[in-house]
């Protein structure tokens, strides 16, 4: 079975996990887009979304669904999204797409957070993935050293503005053995927009697609 073929897997069943009857958080990627399919495949009612990125917002405009304004909506139920890494304990690294930023937002509002992956995302300790953290560009040399001082090494991505205007610096060479100290640390630095480090908000379901089918880790 491909890649592709267990994302469709999971972007399936995560359509059970839709609210009726309430507004849904939608997130950004490959996984995402093929959820998004999945919903105008099999016509899902959706009352209304929240995006993550320019891009969700086009794929799901484009099957109909509504998207409204973060700020003109209360704190909601659902968020869906997938990671690039999940830890055993649901900490996850994202932002491979650039979007952490407004994911997160989104997190913050979600009472919970669905995370959609495939096999391959999960990792007994974070840090493989290089940790995405976006910048306020002026700020990128200072913040580039501060974290080469927590043992980071830094690069900047090629071609990449993010949709708030903003630069990423994908840190390699981190073992993140204490997620939430780090992402704490990491958000501090002056110039820091977000750290991709979802660890102070982590997921609270994690559905995850192997060739034996979608299994789902469940939070304590
Ligand atoms: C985007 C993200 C994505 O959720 C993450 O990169 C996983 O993407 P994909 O589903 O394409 O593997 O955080 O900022």
């Amino acid at each position: 079975m491909t890649q592709d073929e267990l994302k469709v897997m999971v972007a399936k069943a995560a359509l059970d996990y839709i609210p009726s009857g309430s507004v849904l958080g939608v997130g950004s990627g490959s996984t995402v887009m093929k959820f998004i399919e999945q919903i105008g495949i099999n016509k899902v009612p959706v009352s209304a979304a929240v995006s993550s990125s320019n891009k969700t917002t086009e794929a799901l405009k484009a099957i109909g669904v509504n998207v409204v304004d973060p700020n003109e909506t209360q704190p909601y139920e659902v968020y869906i999204d997938g990671a690039d890494e999940v830890d055993p304990n649901f900490n996850m690294i994202k932002g491979g797409g650039a979007c952490l930023t407004r994911e997160k937002i989104l997190t913050s509002m979600a009472k919970k957070f669905i995370c959609i992956v495939d096999k391959s995302k999960l990792v007994e300790t974070l840090g493989k993935f290089p940790l995405p953290v976006e910048i306020i560009p002026m700020a990128r040399e200072q913040v580039a050293r501060t974290l080469r001082a927590l043992g980071g090494e830094p690069v900047l991505r090629k071609d990449c503005i993010t949709d708030n205007g903003c630069e990423i610096l994908d840190v390699h060479g981190l073992n993140i053995t204490d997620p939430l100290a780090l992402e704490q640390k990491i958000n501090q630095i002056p110039g820091v927009v977000t750290v991709g480090l979802f660890a102070s908000k982590g997921a609270d379901i994690v559905l995850y697609a192997t060739e034996e089918g979608v299994k789902v880790l469940k939070r304590g």
